[in-house]
C-alpha cells in the first residue's frame, strides 16, 4: 500500500515505523508502546504487513481503538487481521477473518462451549491439572522453568480434554509436538502447518464417522451444511478448528506466563492475593491482562473513506489496532505502567479485543489463569530467580520464553 495522498506534501499526521514482530519492540515493550502512542495517537506506520505490502494506519489510543473495533461495517476483518498477513487462500483464520453474516452464524455455533456457565463445569478439572503440574515443578531440584514446566502445558492439556477436542493420548502427543514446533521453531513452521491442518482434518473426520456432535470438535465437524444459511467447505471447517487450537493455546500460554512473571517478581501482589476473595482475584487477572496484553495488535481493512484522529483513512487501507498501546493509555488508565488491582475501570481493557470479534475463549483463559494464581499464591515461596533476564516471544501471542523460579510448598 503506498503512502496516502497527503504525503505528496508534508503529512499532516504522525508517521512512525512500528513493526509488531520486531524483537526490539518486545525487548523494550512498555517503553516502545508508550513512545509510539505519545508520538502517534493515530497515524501512519511504514512497517510491512504482508509478504509484499508495507504501510498502514496505526491506532494507539484507547478511545479510537474501541471506536474501530466496535465498527465492523467500516473496519472489516474479512481481508485478514494478522500483523503479518498470509495469503487468505492458503489459510484463513475462522471466524476472526470473517464478517457478518458468516461470522454471526459461526459464533452462534461455538459460543455455547465458552460461556461462564459451560465453563463452570471445567473448574474442577482445571484445578486438578494445575495441582498435578505444580507437583511436577515442586519435585524438581533448583530453579524451575515455569514456562516449559507449567504455563506451556496447562492450556493444551485442558483443550485436549473432554468438551473441547477430547483427544486420545496419541492424538494429544502429535498435536503438542506440532504446536511446540509452531511456537518455538519458526524455521520449521512451513513444514509443521500442513501437518497441523491434516491433524485437524482427521479429528473432524473421526467425529463425523462416529456421529459425535456433543463436543467442540463434533460441532465444528457438522457445521456449515446449510443450517441457519451457513455454508462452509471442509477447508473452512479445518480452518475453524485450527484457529481454536492455535488461539486457545498460544495466547493463554502468554497470559499465564506473564502473570507468573508478575507474581514472581512482586511479592506484594502474592501477599495481597493469598487470602483474597473471588472478586479481588478476578480484578487482579484483568489488570495483569491489561498490563501484559498477550495479543498486542491485530488489523482491519477500511471499507470506506473515514477520518480518525485527523487521519484520512481511505477505502482499502490496512489499519492496525494496537490493543497493547490502548491498554497503556493514561487517558483511560491513569499511571498505566503501575499494576493497580483497584482500578475502578480495569474491565475496560482491550486485551480480549472488543466488538463482535471479542475473544471467544476469554472465560476459559480467565479460569485457567485464576486456578494458577490461586495455586501460586498458596505457596510459601514463588520467586523469579534474581537478575534472571526474561526474554519475550516476538509473536502475535506474546509471552515470556522462560521464567526461572524458586518455589516451595
Ligand atoms: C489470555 C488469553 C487470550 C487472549 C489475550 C486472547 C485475545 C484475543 C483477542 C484480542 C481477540 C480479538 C480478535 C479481533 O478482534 O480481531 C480474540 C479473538 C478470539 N479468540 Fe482469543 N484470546 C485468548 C484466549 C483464547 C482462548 C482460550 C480461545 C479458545 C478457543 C480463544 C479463541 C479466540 C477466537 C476463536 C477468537 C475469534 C473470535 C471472533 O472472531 O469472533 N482465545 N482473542
Amino acid at each position: 500500500m503506498s503512502e496516502p495522498a497527503a504525503s505528496a506534501s508534508e503529512p499532516t499526521y504522525p508517521v512512525v515505523d512500528f513493526a509488531p514482530l520486531d524483537p526490539r519492540v518486545h525487548d523494550d515493550y512498555w517503553n516502545v508502546l508508550t513512545e509510539v502512542r505519545e508520538k502517534c495517537p493515530v497515524g501512519w506506520s511504514t512497517s510491512q504487513w504482508s509478504m509484499t505490502e508495507s504501510g498502514q494506519w496505526i491506532i494507539n489510543t484507547h478511545r479510537d481503538v474501541m471506536a474501530a473495533a466496535t465498527d465492523w461495517q467500516t473496519f472489516s476483518s474479512a481481508d485478514g487481521v494478522s500483523s503479518v498477513q498470509l495469503p487468505l487462500d492458503i489459510l484463513r483464520l475462522i471466524p476472526v477473518e470473517t464478517d457478518p453474516p458468516t461470522h454471526r452464524e459461526i459464533r452462534k455455533a461455538l459460543n455455547p462451549f465458552f460461556t461462564p456457565y459451560a465453563l463452570e463445569e471445567k473448574v474442577g478439572e482445571i484445578n486438578e491439572v494445575v495441582a498435578g503440574l505444580l507437583e511436577g515443578c515442586l519435585a524438581q531440584e533448583g530453579p524451575v522453568d515455569f514456562v516449559s514446566s507449567f504455563t506451556a502445558k496447562l492450556p493444551p492439556v485442558v483443550f485436549l480434554g473432554p468438551g473441547f477436542l477430547d483427544s486420545t493420548e496419541e492424538q494429544g502427543r502429535q498435536l503438542l509436538e506440532l504446536v511446540d514446533i509452531m511456537l518455538t521453531k519458526p524455521e520449521l513452521t512451513m513444514e509443521a502447518a500442513p501437518k497441523l491442518l491434516a491433524w485437524c482434518g482427521e479429528l473432524l473426520e473421526s467425529r463425523r464417522a462416529a456421529g459425535r456432535k456433543e463436543d467442540l470438535a463434533g460441532v465444528i465437524a457438522h457445521m456449515g451444511f446449510g443450517e441457519g444459511g451457513l455454508h462452509m467447505d471442509e477447508k473452512q471447517r479445518i480452518e475453524t478448528i485450527n484457529l481454536a487450537v492455535m488461539a486457545g493455546m498460544e495466547t493463554t500460554m502468554g497470559g499465564l506466563g506473564a502473570t507468573a512473571w508478575l507474581l514472581g517478581t512482586r511479592p506484594e501482589l502474592r501477599a495481597r492475593l493469598r487470602d483474597a476473595d473471588e472478586r479481588t482475584i478476578d480484578r487482579a487477572i484483568e489488570e495483569f491482562l491489561r498490563f501484559a496484553t498477550p495479543v498486542s495488535q491485530l488489523s482491519r481493512t477500511a471499507t470506506k473513506d473515514v477520518e480518525m484522529g485527523g487521519c484520512p483513512i481511505q477505502k482499502g487501507d490496512r489499519v492496525m489496532l494496537n490493543w497493547a498501546a490502548a491498554n497503556l493509555d493514561p487517558a483511560q488508565f491513569p499511571d498505566p505502567l503501575t499494576i493497580d488491582i483497584d482500578r475502578p475501570n480495569v474491565a475496560s481493557h482491550v486485551a480480549f479485543g472488543s466488538g463482535i470479534h471479542r475473544c471467544l475463549g476469554a472465560h476459559l483463559a480467565r479460569r485457567e489463569i485464576k486456578a494458577m494464581v490461586r495455586a501460586i499464591c498458596a505457596l510459601s515461596r514463588f520467586e523469579v530467580v534474581p537478575d534472571a533476564e526474561i526474554k519475550w516471544r516476538a509473536s502475535m501471542a506474546r509471552g515470556p520464553v522462560a521464567v526461572p523460579v524458586l518455589l516451595a510448598r
